[in-house]
């Protein structure tokens, strides 16, 4: 049976997590035989946003795709430039005008990849209904692409679920971002579509979510104003998961996380 090996690699938190990222990806390409790979982005150029810097640092990397999320506009920088930066997404269902694509295609083996970036609306900033966006671009996609991947950023896993749910059979994978914290319902779903709420994010360890810790619980003891950065670290957490296709029907065949820890 044909089969397309995807990674995905969840949200890059700023110099540790480009670092263990730079220095790991290949062997992880390799020890999975990895066809495709998407990483999100949104966080890696200092914790917040990408600049073109940063991207020109990942783009040298073995990387397919780059998705993004509520963080993306964060850099003035990448707002400017965004039109040039051909191997990044930012969600599909930003409102209308702001820079940007949700919708990428690849060719890989001949076959048309196509990768999606959607944004969730519960305890998020506003945008446009995720579940109508996706029902009304899907018969499009489908037309064009073999394989379709996407990225749901997305706060609840309720949300998230329900999407997966939506999409099951229509798509080859849905995976979730924003939370930097992976769950463990990675599964293929009855009609082929591989799920999971959130894969997880790349960076600090020892952190809230990639931020300094004693910055954060300050912040809820007191909370007065304060400035997020991100913490000196020991440790890097590297987060995603790999998902086999069977490149004929488009199904998922299997899906299961990677949870790597590095020395920094
Ligand atoms: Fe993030
Ligand atoms: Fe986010």
């Amino acid at each position: 049976m044909p089969e397309l090996n995807i990674l995905c690699i969840g949200d890059i938190i700023g110099r540790s997590g480009r670092r263990v990222l730079a220095q790991h990806l290949e062997e992880i390409i390799a020890k999975h035989n990895i066809h495709f790979t998407i990483v999100n982005v949104e966080n890696s150029a200092g914790g917040n946003g990408l600049t073109r810097a940063v991207y020109e640092e990942l783009a040298g990397l073995n990387i397919d795709a780059f998705t993004s999320g509520n963080h993306i506009y964060d850099k003035r920088d990448i707002f400017k430039q965004f039109e040039e930066l051909n191997l990044l997404l930012r969600p599909l269902n930003f409102p209308k005008g702001q820079p940007g694509t949700g919708i990428r295609y690849f060719e890989r083996n001949g076959l048309s990849i196509a990768v999606v970036n959607i944004i969730g609306r519960v305890f998020m900033g506003l945008s446009d209904c995720p579940f109508q966006k996706m029902q009304q671009v899907l018969p499009i996609i489908k037309e064009k692409a073999d394989i379709i991947l996407v990225d749901f950023h997305a706060e609840t896993t309720s949300e998230k679920q329900a999407m997966g749910w939506m999409l099951d059979g229509n798509v080859s994978l849905l995976f979730g971002t924003h939370t930097h914290v992976p769950t463990a319902d990675d599964r293929v779903l009855p009609s082929g579509t591989a799920y999971i709420s959130d894969i997880g994010m790349t960076g600090p360890r020892d952190s809230v979510i990639g931020v300094d810790r004693h910055i954060v619980i300050k912040k809820f003891l007191d909370q007065l104003p304060v400035r997020f950065e991100l913490p000196r670290v020991s440790s890097a957490v590297l987060n995603g998961i790999c998902v086999k296709v069977d490149t004929e029907s488009g199904k998922a065949l299997s899906i299961s996380r990677i949870y790597e820890v590095y020395d920094e």
